[in-house]
């Protein structure tokens, strides 16, 4: 979708958005030159529908005249309180009622120039579709919004502000399509393959490893969960200098985030239930997230080192799948007793947590996995888990949720959960049993993050959802996308 920004002047033709307070401000211009055209239309609209301008509510008038096919006017609250983020749910809200216009206007003068290109970043967020495998629909039927022009007063300000908004939304889109890819087409070595694909252009570099790195890395966790299936793992290690390059500091080494990249999880020999199986393609959304903030980074190029890591495998069950009750070594060199194959992701991440703390020295690692099942019973589709060895990175994090809407609740580590891993055959067991194993899992993690500054995202419940939300429709969310890229941009650079 094409977006532009340009002075107020009220549109010939399409569909209009119109904003609209709980007082009847913030229309702008457009709302008085629209009521004008339409012979009162808007007036007698919003009256009759008794609007009030609420966040989260709308009206929308068909064929209202003077050439428009529709016009919305959509609720953004009291204009005190007025956020980016309300911005956004408001401009998202709007473009839900016009699935078949080819183009619309936003009418955006009424507001500052940064939300207005918040106002431009919610309606591509919302607009977004995945259409790739629909061979038989006729264009009507995949509709799309083909351009947005959002008018404002100042349209270098809006532009400006919307260039770091663009590389973000591209990456929060990058990251919704490996989610939404069938796990068929999605392997390790195709997920692999798009990383570089659509990170090298951005100016990342990014190494591939294959299993004879792997190997020789001696990932023995990471590799025995792949050892069921017939593709092949991969690491992939992304670097954005964007801290160094421009002269800033490095002295307490990069940010790094780590993702699960488990791009089927059947469960391997503990094989799951059919029922939800398929679900399971959205296993790598972790890895996804990390994919997707490595580009919004990069994009809006950040000043921050950044590195991303993600470890991709298939779990599949077969003649040549792990066993529980099998002992593997991970990289660290500590020995763990396999319990229950469907406990795939952490092992994984062991490897991976081990490898970028040794390889990278970083000043903190975030990693982000759909993890536990048990997460989604706790905090459902609301919050993220988190699980933090720092109470400041633990703020910080809790402050972005907040601030992009992908919100973190925090959960508790700690010995009374890690005492629970002895295994009476090697260094540790990787399960325990079902009392707080969201916790004994990010125990299991944190053994492996050499006492950095760390934080486990558990986000079962949150990168896929079952309905549309204002700037995401149903689907993959791409949660952790705009979570990481503002920790970084509020904590990490300069
Ligand atoms: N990928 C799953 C977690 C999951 C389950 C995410 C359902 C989203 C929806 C993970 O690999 C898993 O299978 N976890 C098990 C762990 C158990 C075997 C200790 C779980 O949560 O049941
Ligand atoms: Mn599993
Ligand atoms: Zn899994």
């Amino acid at each position: 979708m094409d977006i532009s920004f340009a002075a107020p002047d009220l549109p010939a033709s399409g569909a209009l958005v119109l904003f609209a307070d709980t007082e009847g401000g913030l229309g702008g211009s457009l709302r008085a030159a629209a009521d004008e055209a339409t012979g009162g239309a808007v007036t007698r609209a919003i009256e009759a529908a008794e609007f009030k301008g609420k966040a989260g509510s709308s009206i929308v008038l068909h064929g209202p005249g003077a050439g428009l096919s529709r016009i919305v006017v959509v609720g953004l609250g009291e204009a005190t309180k007025l956020t980016p983020r309300g911005v956004e749910e408001a401009a998202g809200t709007a473009v839900a009622h016009l699935p078949r216009d080819a183009t619309a206007t936003i009418a955006a003068d009424g507001l500052d120039p940064a939300h207005t290109a918040h106002a431009a970043m919610g309606a591509a967020l919302r607009a977004w579709r995945f259409d790739r495998y629909r061979t038989t629909q006729s264009a009507e039927e995949k509709p799309r919004l083909e351009a947005v022009r959002v008018l404002t007063s100042d349209a270098d300000a809006a532009e400006a502000a919307w260039t770091p908004l663009a590389a973000i939304r591209d990456g929060v889109f990058l990251a919704r399509e490996l989610v939404t890819e069938p796990p068929n087409v999605l392997n390790p070595a195709t997920m692999a393959e798009r990383c570089r694909a659509a990170l090298t252009p951005l100016g990342v570099e990014v190494e591939v490893m294959g299993p004879a790195e792997l190997r020789e890395l001696g990932f023995g966790a990471l590799l025995a969960v792949a050892m069921g299936s017939a593709n092949e793992a991969r690491m992939v290690v992304m670097r954005w200098n964007g801290g160094s390059q421009s002269g800033g500091s490095q002295a307490s080494g990069p940010v790094a985030f780590i993702g699960k990249g488990v791009t089927f999880d059947s469960g391997g020999i503990s094989i799951k239930p059919a029922a939800g199986m398929e679900d399971m393609k959205w296993d790598m959304a972790g890895a996804g997230a990390v994919v997707g903030a490595m580009a919004a980074i990069a994009g809006r190029r950040a000043r921050a080192d950044v590195v991303g890591i993600v470890g991709l495998v298939e779990n599949m069950p077969s003649g040549t799948a792990q066993r529980p009750g099998d002992v593997v070594t991970t990289a660290s060199g500590k020995t763990v007793e396999i319990i229950n194959t469907d406990a795939e992701g952490r092992m994984v991440l062991a490897d991976v947590l081990h490898y970028c703390a040794d390889r990278f020295k970083p000043r903190l690692m975030v990693d982000l996995a759909t993890l536990t099942g048990a997460m989604i019973v706790a905090l459902g589709h609301e919050h993220g888990g988190m699980f933090a060895s720092d109470d400041t990175l633990a703020m910080h994090l809790t402050e972005a949720g907040a601030e992009t809407g992908e919100k973190l609740w925090r959960l508790p580590l700690g010995e009374a959960y890690d005492k629970q891993l002895k295994s009476d055959i090697a260094d540790m067991k990787h399960v325990t049993g079902r009392p707080g194993s969201a916790s004994t899992a990010a125990c299991f993690l944190q053994r492996f993050s050499h006492g950095l500054p760390w934080a486990h995202l558990d986000v079962a419940g949150m990168v896929w959802s079952g309905k549309d939300a204002p700037c995401i429709p149903k689907g993959a969310t791409a949660y952790g996308v705009r979570l990481l890229d503002r920790l970084v941009a509020a904590h990490h650079e300069g």
